[in-house]
């Protein structure tokens, strides 16, 4: 073992066992090096991940209730550490997450997590280790979590973008969608090297049923005036492509209108997208349909043109006085010159009829094989000009102006409350594309909140009844937990506002509910775990949400006219009488003493006893990793 394993080990070697020391020896002696690589303390890794189990509790204060509106609680917060909220959410919501989005610490501030209960510094000789192990640890918890068609998409800045991407490759393995760039802010900032550095980066992995919503296509230019055209409503597309014809020489020619014989000067900035005949060998194979093919089925349609307005040089000096005086042809909407002293083929135009305009072909919208366009993989800022003529060009999302976030918050909480929050416009944008209206989103880095007003406002837009699960934690010193509550004071606080509107802006409706968490060793567990807690987790577990604990004899945690889900922690002669009132329906029965509940209720073979306890203790705690 080299000198830095042994530094960051920080454990007691003295109080391992021989078995425990040889693990770890082999470990250190086999670990693959390819790919990568990260100093981690594996014993540590297997205690933190299987000595207790996490549960979680409504939190109130003062008597007071956290949550926000009125039960059943759709919607949940969750104060804490992520590595026990996710271990929690393994009980209640395994492979029912549709889409994880995470922002977490980028590993380049002070003191921005908490690594085995301590700060790392800045300057902490194996800071990047540590944040790559405190991200697996949490990767490997949420990646159960995903449904056969979930996606996780993760922020991350430019300068940690490959380190995460390779652990995200690690993790989820096969998953690899790709990456969305997206601008952070609509002014430069120079970072050295006249490079301005104003992009940051989404990971996204993707189960294999996963796709993004993509933009449905603008179907309102399709027409058909008096169903003249048998063919159905169609609509023109320009025909060019970004190249200049420097690029791209062989698309770089005149076209004549067959009808009229007016010729069409191509933009040498702009090519034509399709091919001509003229400009192809005699045995070039190409496969795309050339502009002659679409001139001859009609589908290239010119503009209409009087002739006062065509143009005509009968000599190559008139020509280039016009180009001189600035007359020569134009595009119609950019009024640049189409004609320049530089291009090859001005001879051409010499005793020819030109046409203003430019010609554009027909689409019709029943061939169309698909009315979806794809999401790009940028994220363009509110000033950037983009290509948005050509219909089949892919669809890319926009952010808005840079400060978004932080105005956001100030709007809402009235100050600067919290540090680098997201643009809400930037996670609508991704959850438009990446989420249904019935899915479960969560973020487990969730900050100042920025994903629930997002899901929120998305809801109140689409009419959806997406869900969220936030994780934010205090951001208090560990030593010193009464110092600062970031969950509650900014993200609940604003998550609140949301829901009930704030300055002019309208309430989005919603509720939440506010828990933390409680941890419990597994021998203490029978002893220790109360009703509340266990209704709890089998709430969320077969409901997704989450009502308050009545304590009932006869709990009915979800039924309808088949089935009915059903906690008793106790049973006597009234709620064996009341169960078989409801056994007309298949009944799952929790109880904590299961043995006798199914001796006592043995003729009715509908109603499955189940422990409490056990089911809940099955699916918490141990994780294997490796
Ligand atoms: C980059 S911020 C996320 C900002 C968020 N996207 C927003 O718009 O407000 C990362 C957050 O994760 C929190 N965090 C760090 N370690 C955490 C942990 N172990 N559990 C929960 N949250 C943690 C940080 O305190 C910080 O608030």
């Amino acid at each position: 073992m080299d000198e830095i394993n042994q530094d960051l080990l920080q454990v007691n070697l003295d109080a391992l066992t021989e078995n425990e020391l040889r693990k770890l020896l082999t470990l250190y002696m086999t670990q693959q090096k390819l790919g990568l690589y990260w100093e981690r303390n594996q014993i540590e890794h297997d205690k933190a991940l299987n000595n207790n189990s996490v549960f979680l509790r409504f939190a109130d204060e003062q008597g007071k209730s956290l949550s926000v509106g009125t039960p059943p609680y759709r919607n949940l917060i969750i104060e804490g550490d992520n590595f026990d909220a996710l271990r929690c959410l393994r009980i209640t919501h395994t492979n029912k997450i549709r889409v994880i989005y995470i922002d977490p610490p980028y590993n380049t501030g002070n003191k921005d997590w908490v690594y085995n209960d301590r700060y790392v510094n800045k300057d902490d000789r194996y800071k990047a280790s540590m944040w790559l192990e405190f991200l697996y640890r949490r990767l490997i918890l949420a990646r159960d979590l995903l449904t056969s068609d979930g996606v996780i998409m993760v922020s991350i800045n430019d300068e940690n973008r490959a380190k995460l991407e390779l652990l995200m490759d690690k993790v989820f393995q096969g998953m690899r969608l790709g990456s969305f760039a997206w601008r952070t802010k609509d002014t430069g900032n120079d970072s050295g090297g006249n490079f301005s550095a104003v992009h940051e980066h989404i990971l996204v992995y993707a189960r294999g049923e996963f796709s993004f919503n993509g933009n449905s296509l603008n179907t309102k230019k399709y027409r058909n005036p008096n169903n003249a055209d048998p063919k159905g409503p169609s609509a023109l597309n320009p025909i060019t492509k970004a190249h200049t014809y420097k690029d791209r020489p062989n698309t770089y020619y005149p076209i004549q209108d067959p009808n009229t014989g007016y010729w069409y000067p191509c933009d040498p900035d702009r090519v034509w997208a399709y091919a001509s005949e003229t400009k192809l060998k005699p045995d070039s194979k190409i496969r795309a349909e050339t502009i002659e093919s679409y001139l001859r089925q009609n589908l290239i349609v010119f503009p209409e043109c009087k002739p006062e307005d065509l143009l005509y040089y009968a000599t190559k000096d008139e020509l280039l006085s016009a180009i001189h005086a600035g007359k020569g042809p134009m595009l119609p909407q950019k009024k640049t010159p189409l004609f320049r002293e530089d291009l090859p083929d001005l001879d051409f135009w010499v005793d020819k009829q030109i046409a203003p305009g430019r010609p554009s072909k027909k689409a019709y919208l029943n061939e169309k094989t698909s009315l979806i366009s794809p999401v790009s993989s940028w994220i363009g800022g509110i000033k950037e000009d983009f290509d948005e003529e050509d219909e089949d060009a892919i669809f890319f999302m926009r952010s808005q102006k840079g400060r978004e976030g932080t105005d956001a918050i100030n709007e809402i909480l009235g100050a600067k409350a919290f540090n680098y929050p997201k643009p809400p416009s930037l996670i609508m944008e991704l959850l438009r594309q990446a989420s249904k209206p019935n899915d479960i989103i969560l973020d487990f880095f969730a900050g100042s909140g920025t994903t629930a007003q997002a899901v929120l406002q998305l809801n109140k837009e689409d009419k959806g009844n997406r869900q969220f699960i936030l994780v934010s934690n205090n951001e208090a010193p560990p030593n010193d937990p009464e110092n600062k509550n970031l969950c509650r004071d900014v993200c609940a606080a604003r998550v609140r506002r949301v829901i009930e509107g704030y300055n002019n802006r309208k309430a989005t409706g919603g509720n939440f509910a506010y828990c933390r968490m409680e941890k419990l060793n597994h021998a203490d567990v029978v002893q220790d775990l109360d009703e509340e807690v266990i209704w709890n987790s089998l709430c969320l577990k077969h409901r997704n949400e989450l009502l308050p604990y009545l304590t009932k004899k006869l709990n009915i945690i979800y039924q309808d006219n088949e089935t009915a889900v059903i906690f008793c922690p106790h049973l006597d002669d009234e709620t064996i009488t009341n169960l078989i009132d409801l056994s007309s329906r298949q009944i799952i029965l929790y109880s904590n003493r299961p043995q006798s509940a199914a001796e006592l209720l043995t003729p009715y073979k509908n109603i499955k006893s189940l422990s409490a306890i056990e089911s809940i203790m099955q699916e918490t705690g141990v994780v294997n990793v490796y």
